[in-house]
Formats: C-alpha cells, structure tokens, sequence
C-alpha cells in the first residue's frame, strides 16, 4: 500500500485534489490523507467547495490562514512539518502554484519524502508573479511532474529535468469541470443576478499586480465604464479586490456603476453556470483561462503573460495588456469577431486524475 499526503489551501487547489482524492478512494494500492492548510478559510473561499464537489473533510487543517508569503509559508511549514513526521507517507502530493504548494513541497523533501506535483512545467516566465516563484521552485524539489499541457513538457526538458520524472497527464481542474458541468445547469445564479444568457460579461480579478496598484486598477475600471455601455458586468469579488478597491479609494466609482454587480465570491456551480452563459469572460485568473477553454466561451486575460499557452493556440483566451485603450480594443475585436473555433487540449478529457492514480499504482 502506497502512502500519500495530498495538500491543498487555496480556492484553486480544491478542484484539483477533489478528483484525486476520488480517484485515490477507489484505488485498493493507494491509501491517501487529506491535509488543508487553511491558506483559504472563509466560507465562500473554502468550505463551499468541498460540500459542493464532495470533497472529504480534510484529515488535518492546519489553519495558517493570511499572512505575508514569508510568514505564510513559513507557518505552513512549521505546521506541516509534524505531519509528515508523524504520518509518514512515501509521497506528498502538491498540486498548482499557491504558498501551500511550494511550503508542503519543501517540507517533504528537506525530510527526504518523495514530491509529486500536479500541473508541473507551467511557465510565465514572469519571476514577479509569486506564483511562478512557487512553480519553478516546486518542479525544481519534485520527483514526480504530473503534466497538464504540451508547454509543461518542454519547459521541465529545457530546464533539463530528467523524461523519466514526467508524465504527460492532463488537467485535473478539467475532470471537474466536466464531471459537475451537467449539476451546475440547474444552478438558478442567473435568475438571482437579473442576467440573461449572452448578455452580460464575467469578471474576476486578484492578481497583485492588477489590483494593488491604484493606476492599474482605475485603468481598467475606466474600460469596464465603456463595456457596461453594451453588457451587464457580474464580477464577483475576490476578498483581497474588495479590500483593495476600497483602500484605493475607488469604491465610489464601483457602487455608481449600475451596469455592474458584485457578488460575493461564488460556489463553484454557481460559477461554472455563470461563465457558461456569458458573452464573456476578463480574468486574470490562471484556471479560468483553461475553463473558458472547454466552454468555448471567450476569455480575455488582462496580464501581459500566460503560464497556460494552450488555452491561446487551441482555446478562446487571448492576452491583453491590462490598461483602458487595450482592453476597450479587444473588446471590441473580440465581440466583432463572435465565438470563432476552437479546440480542446490533449488529455482535457475528464481522465487526468485517473491516469494520475494508475501512475502512482505503477510505483506502489
Ligand atoms: C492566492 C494564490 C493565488 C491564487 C488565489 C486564488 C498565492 C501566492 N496566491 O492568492 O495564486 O490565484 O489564491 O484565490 O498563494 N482572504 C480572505 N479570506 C480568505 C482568504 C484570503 O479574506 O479565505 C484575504 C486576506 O485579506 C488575504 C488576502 O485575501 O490577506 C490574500 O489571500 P492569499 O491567500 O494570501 O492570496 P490570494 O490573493 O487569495
């Protein structure tokens, strides 16, 4: 019986374990525990995702929750580091690009436990972006790297990591998106907004380098004041945007725009309804992009750089500069051009999770 340690902690990472540990439950080779760091902890953020994907209570939490990334992490791993100990699995399993990612993948490895990671090789190459710390560092400590997209392979070579070490899986936030795709039709989310199918368009926004800038940030508010001239805007709001808009004094100029709602930050089903039907989506997010993919529903990505490439040359996401006059132009391109083709990515096909479980099988 091979012993496993799944980590998660932020909102992304929990539509990424939830198939694993299901695959993992069904496997009789496989005995895996469940670790929450509690990087994400309001309900909203958290505990609607594992009711509503059956995720299973986590065996542990560790209950960091917000800090500075020093201290978060650093706390991750001081909290982590006595579960290993006491559990002793023969590998942790860490999965995307959040503080809780790269901490456990630390931890195990400094006690000599082996480190698979999930969603290997993605690059910006963008070292600003703390995620793509977390990334290069994870992949560079890990002894399994578990594939999503034909860019992860040729990174993990070019940086010389050896065949041996990577799997070309696919993408387990897909097996997700599939599995809950039929639920999620009867969410009532458009209903309780007032919106109609294909007349309104989805925001998101989080990222540091979007939201923590004043200059930025009313940039793209002064694009989103053009855009509700034509659409409806449903942006639910990230708790870090929320804090920021109003710490930069913009929320004036939020609450005046009546074409724009913003709701708390919604359930997965919710969510997934909502993007379905949209015009559009802006995001900066990094899952969106691949979930717009599958849903054919055009995505412009409001970062000058993407660590999912795929989900440009196959998928419906195009790169925007984030200010107003790029955003307004693209836009407007976007909905000259209508839906357009697409395709989806190798291996997004609801089986990554198997086929990361039948890889773990093969070692036990
Ligand atoms: C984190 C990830 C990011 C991911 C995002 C998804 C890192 C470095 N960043 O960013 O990659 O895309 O999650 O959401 O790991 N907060 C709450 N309630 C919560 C969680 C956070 O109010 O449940 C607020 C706190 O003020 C906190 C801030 O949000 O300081 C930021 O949270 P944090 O986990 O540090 O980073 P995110 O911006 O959420």
């Amino acid at each position: 019986m091979l012993k496993v340690i799944c980590i998660c902690g932020a909102r992304p990472n929990f539509m990424k374990i939830a198939p694993l540990m299901d695959a993992f439950s069904r496997s009789s080779k496989i005995d895996a525990l469940l670790v929450h760091t509690g990087q994400h902890y309001d309900e909203r953020m958290s505990d609607l995702f594992f009711r509503e994907l059956g995720i299973p209570e986590p065996d542990i939490n560790l209950e960091v929750g917000s800090a500075s990334h020093a201290v978060q992490t650093a706390e991750i791993m001081k909290r982590f580091e006595p579960v290993v100990l006491e559990h002793k699995p023969d590998w942790v399993i860490v999965v995307g690009d959040v503080n809780s990612t790269i901490a456990c993948a630390m931890v195990a490895s400094k006690l000599g436990v082996k480190v698979a990671h999930v969603e290997a090789g993605l690059r910006s190459f963008d070292r600003s972006m703390p995620e793509e710390v977390n990334r290069v560092l994870t992949d560079s400590i890990s002894d399994l790297l578990l594939v999503s997209e034909p860019s992860g392979i040729e990174n993990l070579k070019n940086e010389g990591v050896a065949d041996d070490k990577v799997h070309f899986v696919g993408n387990v936030m897909i097996d997700t998106l599939l599995k809950n795709r039929e639920k999620a039709k009867s969410s009532t989310v458009l209903d309780d907004l007032g919106v109609s199918p294909g007349k309104y368009a989805v925001i998101t926004l989080h990222r540091p380098s979007n939201v923590d800038d004043v200059t930025n940030l009313s940039g793209i508010f002064d694009a989103f004041e053009e855009i509700a001239k034509d659409l409806s805007l449903v942006f639910p709001m990230h708790p870090r945007t929320r804090k920021n808009i109003e710490k930069l004094g913009l929320k004036g100029r939020v609450d005046a725009l009546s074409a724009l709602m913003t709701p708390e930050p919604l359930g997965y089903l919710d969510f997934l309804k909502l993007t379905s039907e949209a015009a559009l989506v802006l995001t900066d997010s990094g899952g969106i992009q691949e979930e717009t993919t599958i849903l054919r529903v055009p995505c412009l990505t409001l970062r000058e750089n993407t660590e999912r490439p795929v989900t440009i040359t196959e998928g419906t996401n195009r790169l925007v500069n984030p200010t107003r006059d790029s955003i307004l132009t693209a836009y407007r391109e976007q909905m000259a051009r209508g839906k357009g083709d697409s395709s989806t990515p190798k291996y997004w096909d609801g089986n990554a999770a198997e086929r990361i479980c039948a890889v773990f099988e093969s070692l036990a």
